[in-house]
């Protein structure tokens, strides 16, 4: 057993084990200190302590549990040689840490049920090897978000349901290390400096920090977990989120070459339906993406990928959306796509809508497609384009077809609201029709809401001619007509 042992036999009986250091470990282990392991160093065991109280069970996650947790972590990294560590695989590594913690615990004279001691174990690896107590729930794939405000508070959203979990970090360090260990994965920095941070966890998930002294306790990070298995249109209709008529009007929109703006609130599932969308663009088109954090996953053979890049430490070699679109027209574009619009780039988005790269799409942030459009005027006024506001407003009717809006009710389900098309001007007002709409009806006794989606009676919209031109015109037609009066699965009212 690891305290019965010299140092020597440690140090040499572990491929991992730091030499001659071992011995110090395992001494300080045997004290039953809590306080680590320097102390223990420069204080050798004369007398074995009583032992740690025994742990609750770690579900409820008590003090104790914490605090032997840390003790164990600190021998243990005080044990192990995180270079060699490295060298060795995620299994290998695993049992080389299970193996050593499960002696620590023994010289602690820790009492746990072999349960807690698995519970414990899969902590101090995740720790060692991943990003700690968020492992549990980045394995999770029915986690939409991950939000941890500091390190005592997580929550997590679920079903369009936002819950809290037990998940908590040991102190505000050790998330401030793991969120430093995410972004640096990705060549970006976080700390009191420079306390603002976008990066990307290896899967593709996209992460936010913001760090002390501007978020008041502690570290807040956000994550939008990367959906492996994208959604489809048709997994949107299983989920109610739109009826079998609206989705072949929009796959019809996203196939005609119209040009879209998806409109939403956050997390409402606008780059959802921009992926979606996308699913309808024709193979042999050239597509050219420009996100923030690239997140959509195009299946076209054709497609060029672009990133924006924030600046560096010194506030250097900052690449903006804006000039990623206007490099964009560049590259003989068939298609733009942008991920999120929200600066001086509509401009160029709607230029380069204007100029032959019809069924180009991008995603906003707005509650309605009415406010999508002043949302869009406001941002072009800010970009610094000196243009009377009905010159901008005739650029947004010249360029824009559709905006189709999604929204997440209140019950945390996420519909798509509105298919709306951009009309014309009527003296100085842009001019909408809506052609499909959810319409709210009540709640049942669980407090989900009930509704129905439903064509607005225009049988003949605006991009009709594209469609008919793509022979699509019959196929509209008739979903159209269906929808005109229909339940929420598509079924006539009144059958
Ligand atoms: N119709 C839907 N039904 C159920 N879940 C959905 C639906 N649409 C999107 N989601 C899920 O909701 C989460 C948020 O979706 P998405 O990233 O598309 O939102 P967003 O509006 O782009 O958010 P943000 O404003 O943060 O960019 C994702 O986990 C996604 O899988
Ligand atoms: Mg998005």
């Amino acid at each position: 057993m690891f305290g019965k042992r010299s140092g020597d036999d440690l140090a040499n009986t572990r491929k991992i084990a730091k030499n001659n250091e071992a011995a110090d470990a395992g001494n300080k282990a045997a004290t039953g200190s809590q306080t680590g392991v320097s102390a223990v160093k420069k204080a050798p065991v004369e007398k074995v302590e009583q032992p740690v109280a025994e742990v609750q069970p770690a579900r409820q996650r008590s003090e104790e549990f914490y605090d032997i947790k840390s003790s164990v972590f600190n021998a243990l990294i005080d044990t192990i040689d995180l270079t060699q560590l490295a060298k060795l695989d995620a299994d290998s590594a695993r049992d080389e840490i299970r193996d050593i913690v499960g002696e620590i615990i023994q010289l602690k004279n820790v009492v746990m049920s072999i349960a807690e001691q698995e519970e414990l174990l899969e902590d101090i690896c995740n720790d060692v090897l991943g990003y700690g107590p968020l492992e549990p729930l980045l394995a999770r794939d029915d986690i939409a978000d991950i939000m941890v405000n500091g390190s005592q508070t997580t929550f997590i959203e679920v079903d369009g349901k936002v819950q809290q979990t037990g998940v908590r970090f040991a102190d505000n360090a050790q998330l401030m290390n793991i969120c430093q260990r995410i972004v640096t994965q990705v060549g970006r920095r976080v700390d009191e400096s420079s306390p603002i941070c976008d990066a990307r966890l290896p899967d593709g998930s996209r992460v936010n920090v913001i760090a002390p002294p501007l978020a008041i306790d502690g570290p807040a990070l956000t994550i939008r977990k990367f959906k492996k298995d994208r959604l489809t249109l048709d997994q949107l209709v299983d989920f109610g989120s739109i009826t079998p008529a609206g989705r072949t009007i929009l796959g019809i929109i996203g196939r005609c070459r119209c040009n879209i703006l998806i409109s939403g609130g956050t997390g409402s599932g606008k780059t959802t339906l921009l992926n979606c969308l996308t699913g309808y663009i024709d193979t042999d088109e050239r597509v050219i993406t420009c996100e923030d954090s690239a997140e959509l996953q195009l299946q076209q053979p054709h497609v060029v990928r672009l990133e924006t890049r924030p600046p560096n430490i010194e506030g250097e070699g900052e690449i903006t959306m804006r000039e990623l679109v206007k490099n964009c027209l560049r590259m003989r574009p068939e298609r733009i796509i942008v991920g999120e619009v929200r600066g001086p780039e509509a401009f160029d988005l709607l230029q380069a809508m204007n100029t032959g790269h019809d069924g180009s799409m991008g995603t906003l942030h707005s509650n309605s497609p009415r406010e999508a459009i002043s949302r869009l005027e406001s941002m072009i006024m800010m970009g610094g384009f000196s243009l009377p506001p009905r010159t901008i407003r005739e650029m947004i009717t010249g360029s824009i077809d559709i905006i189709v809006q999604a929204s997440r009710l209140r019950d945390g389900s996420r519909k798509i609201t509105h298919v709306t098309e951009v009309v014309g001007m009527e003296g100085d007002v842009v001019t909408l029709q809506d052609i499909f709409l959810y319409d709210i009806q009540g709640e049942d006794e669980d407090g989900k809401l009930l509704g129905n989606h439903r064509s607005t009676g225009i049988a003949r919209p605006r991009f009709w001619d594209r469609a008919q031109y793509y022979g699509d015109h019959h196929k509209l037609a008739e979903a159209l007509a269906s929808a005109e009066m229909s339940d929420a699965n598509g079924n006539p009212l009144g059958e």
